[in-house]
């Protein structure tokens, strides 16, 4: 392929790529032609090297070498689908499962995580003879057509009321419709499932029961809400209650990226054993591999005339490179390191709290940490315009990084997980000169 200059590659671009897709580009004012990428770095046309802090996909590494060489050793093998048996889909489906509780020894492979949620919908449509959906505000899992009509009206297609779409506060515990600074957690926690409660009750009486919840232990678009401790578990057993499945949505948090756990929906201990979990994002390294994992009574619910099949799901390249991934994580003991720098981020980012108050909130788990950004501390107002100077003036640093939550004021901090104690302390003294340039243009 003959190299472009970036001039070239931008009116390539703009010309021959949807403008749907190119009105996400990340700075699109300059945008960063990246050409290679290693560990936690990205490298733009000139050797100039980026802090990369969102590409949760690329989790264990940019181009890890590991994860490249199962690929090179795999490729040249074989690679088909699979209606044929070869050995590596059964051994990363159990690799996959043995991470589970244990009645979830079903595994499904495919491509995206949108794909994965479109599926555990059809399952749990199909198991419950049920339509309708229950899904957290603020909710994103992902963009089929079903998984469009589950997100807020202002970022789906259709903007009417959609009645088989049941929409459940976010237990956003900082700027939701309950907060801490007027209960305490345990209130929290029995608040916002009684808001569960009222949904599932309500779609009853109205003769709409609920097939599936299908849920992100910690809302990740939604700006990193950490839900309050017992929250989970309650709504894990309203939703059965009810006699709905629970979905849980793994593609974000999933693969260790909280520290403490494998997956996010285990923050609660014991109590929750969720239908089917869907995973995507980190399980490939940047190849596209998804899936989803359940048990073998609702796995089998699509067997009545071969009703499924997936192309490219489960090929053995795929397989050989989320084996990889899992062999990575576990030897580079990168859940540990998640854990350990994790709580080292939100160490420095609560004593430079102390002195910048645009920082409202820190939060989430392991290498998964939202920054909330405030216009006041006291009434919460979201620092919205100021997140959006902060990313461009964090960009021309050369440090990456995003926003989310609804109001788009939430720092996101999601890197590749090899990133070290050396490069936080770079960002915490980024943001220090940054934030000061910004509230000191507050007082002027
Ligand atoms: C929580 C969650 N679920 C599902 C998806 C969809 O995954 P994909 O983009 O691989 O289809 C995303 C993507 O951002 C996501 O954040």
């Amino acid at each position: 392929m003959e190299s472009l200059s970036k001039e070239e590659c931008r009116q390539l671009r703009e010309k021959h790529v949807g403008e749907s897709l190119n009105c996400h580009m990340w700075y699109r004012h300059d945008p960063l032609r990246i050409v290679r990428a290693s560990g936690q770095y990205m490298f733009d046309e000139n050797g100039t090297r980026y802090l990369d802090c969102i590409n949760n996909v690329s989790h264990v590494g940019h181009c890890h070498p590991g994860v490249v060489q199962a690929g090179i050793k795999q490729m040249p093998v074989l690679n088909t689908n699979h209606r044929f048996l070869y050995d590596e889909l059964p051994t990363y489906a159990k690799r996959l499962v043995a991470t589970m509780p244990e009645k979830l020894t079903a595994c499904f492979l495919v491509n995206s995580g949108s794909e994965a949620n479109d599926l555990a919908i059809r399952l749990a449509r199909k198991v419950t003879k049920r339509f309708d959906l229950a899904v957290l505000n603020n909710a994103y899992h992902g963009q089929t057509f079903v998984l469009n009509e589950l997100r807020p009206k202002d970022r789906r297609d259709n903007k009417e009321d959609i009645p088989h779409v049941h929409m459940i506060p976010s237990p956003d515990v900082y700027r939701g419709k309950y907060r801490n600074c007027d209960y305490t957690e345990e209130e929290l926690a029995e608040k916002y499932a009684g808001e569960v409660e009222e949904t599932f009750k309500r779609a009853h009486e109205q003769g709409r029961d609920i097939a599936g919840f299908l849920i992100e232990s910690i809302q990740c678009v939604g700006g990193q809400l950490v839900p309050p401790k017992g929250f989970l578990t309650k709504a894990y057993n309203i939703t059965k209650k009810y006699g709905a499945l629970f979905i849980a949505d793994e593609v974000q948090s999933g693969f260790g990226r909280i520290g403490e756990h494998w997956w996010a929906f285990q923050i609660d201990g014991e109590g929750v054993t969720p239908d089917i979990v869907t995973m995507g994002k980190p399980m490939g390294n940047g190849h596209p591999v998804a899936g989803l994992v359940t048990t073998q009574e609702i796995g089998g619910a699509l067997s009545e005339g071969r009703a499924y099949f997936t192309t490219f799901g489960g090929n053995p390249v795929s397989c050989a490179i989320g084996l990889a991934v899992m062999d990575a994580i576990e030897k580079e003991k990168l859940m540990e390191h998640a854990t350990t720098l994790g709580a080292y981020f939100k160490g420095r980012l609560q004593d430079l709290q102390k002195k910048q108050p645009i920082i409202g909130d820190i939060r989430g788990m392991g290498l998964m940490v939202g920054v909330d950004l405030v216009k006041d501390q006291t009434t919460r107002e979201p620092a919205t315009e100021e997140a959006k100077q902060i990313v461009n003036r964090l960009y021309e640093e050369k440090i990456i990084f995003s926003r989310d939550g609804e109001h788009e004021n939430v720092l996101k901090f999601k890197p590749p997980m090899c990133i070290t104690q050396e490069d936080i302390d770079y960002i915490i003294n980024k943001f220090d000169m940054i934030f000061s340039e910004i509230t000191s243009s507050w007082t002027n």
